[in-house]
C-alpha cells in the first residue's frame, strides 16, 4: 500500500513523501561477473531505506551504481522525476548526494575539523583564481563553511577531538567521523555502506542514533547497508533484500521478515 500512496506518515511521526530516487531495471557485470541482475526499487523523500542481504549479494555495487561510482550496463536512474544521464562522483555529489565507504576512507595524517573540512569541497564555488582577485567572496564562503562545519561537530558530539589525527581514534569514532563528513555536503540523500560494522552494542547504539536525528532534524533521507538485523529492523522504513545479484524481499521490516525467500537466503549464512 505505501508503494501507491503520495506521502504517509510513520508511527513516529515523520512524514515520508514521495519517490526522490528511482532504480529501473539495473543490470551491473564485471566481466562474467552479474553482480546486479535486473534490480527495481525506489527511495522515498524523508525515508530510511535499507538494503541487506548476504556478503557478495551486490549491496555495495548498488551503492556505487547510487553513487555514480560504477555505470550499469542496463537500466535506468531517476532522480527527483529526471533520468539523471552517466554522472562522475563528482556530478552526483552535486545532485546533493553523499557517501559514507564500507572501508573507512578517511585522511588519517589530519585532524577530524580537516576531515570533515573536505566534505565542503562539493559546496565551493569559488576557485583558487576567484579567491585571489575576489577574496570577499572567498572568504564569506570560508566563513560559512567553518560555520556548517562546527554544527556537525556539536551534533555528533566530537568537540574533545576536533583537532586530534583522524588515525589515532578508535574505530567507532572514526566511523562518526566519516559520518561528520558526508553530512559536510549538506545531502539530500546520505548513502551509508555498513555504518556499524564492527562497532561494539554501545557504538551501535550511538550510531543509530545519530542517523536517526540526521533523518528527523535535517530531513535527509538515508539509504544504508547494514548486516546487523536488529538495527535494520529498528531503524529503517522499508528494506530491500538482494541474493546473489538479485531483488529477493522489498517492503517494510515485517513484510521482508516474513518473506520465505529472505528467510531461506539467510538460513545457514553467518554475518558480522
Ligand atoms: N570492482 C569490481 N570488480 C569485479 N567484481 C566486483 C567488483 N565489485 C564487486 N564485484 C563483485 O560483485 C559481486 C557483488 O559484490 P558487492 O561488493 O557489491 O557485494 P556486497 O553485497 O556489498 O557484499 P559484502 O556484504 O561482502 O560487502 C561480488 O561477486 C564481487 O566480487
Ligand atoms: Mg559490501
Amino acid at each position: 500500500m505505501k508503494d501507491t500512496v503520495d506521502s504517509y506518515v510513520t508511527a513516529d511521526g515523520r512524514t515520508i513523501g514521495g519517490v526522490m530516487m528511482e532504480m529501473k531495471n539495473i543490470t551491473l557485470r564485471f566481466g562474467g561477473v552479474v553482480a546486479i541482475k535486473d534490480i527495481s526499487f525506489d527511495i522515498r523523500e524523508g525515508e530510511i531505506r535499507a538494503i541487506i542481504g548476504p556478503n557478495g549479494a551486490g549491496k555495495s555495487s548498488m551503492l556505487n551504481v547510487i553513487s555514480g561510482f560504477y555505470h550499469p550496463q542496463e537500466g535506468e536512474v531517476w532522480f527527483r522525476g529526471q533520468r539523471r544521464p552517466s554522472m562522475r562522483p563528482y556530478q552526483v555529489a552535486r545532485l546533493g548526494i553523499a557517501r559514507t565507504f564500507q572501508n573507512i576512507a578517511l585522511f588519517e595524517g589530519m585532524s577530524v575539523l580537516d576531515n570533515i573540512m573536505t566534505g565542503r569541497l562539493t559546496q565551493m564555488k569559488s576557485n583558487i583564481i576567484q579567491q585571489a582577485i575576489w577574496w570577499g567572496a572567498a572568504e564569506k564562503e570560508e566563513t560559512a563553511n567553518r560555520e556548517r562545519v562546527e554544527r556537525i561537530i556539536d551534533f555528533l558530539e566530537i568537540q574533545a577531538i576536533r583537532k586530534t589525527p583522524v588515525g589515532r581514534l578508535p574505530y567507532g569514532l572514526k566511523k562518526r567521523v566519516e559520518l561528520g563528513r558526508a553530512l559536510a555536503a549538506e545531502p539530500k540523500l546520505l548513502l551509508l555502506d555498513e555504518p556499524m560494522a564492527g562497532m561494539n552494542v554501545e557504538e551501535k547504539e550511538d550510531m543509530s542514533r545519530y542517523i536517526l536525528d540526521v533523518n528527523d532534524e535535517f530531513g535527509t533521507t538515508v539509504a544504508l547497508i547494514e548486516h546487523d538485523m536488529g538495527v535494520v529492523m529498528d531503524l529503517s522504513d522499508r528494506v530491500v533484500v538482494m541474493d546473489y545479484g538479485k531483488k529477493i524481499g522489498d517492503g517494510t521490516p515485517d513484510e521482508v521478515r516474513n518473506n520465505q525467500d529472505v528467510i531461506d537466503a539467510y538460513l545457514g549464512v553467518s554475518h558480522d
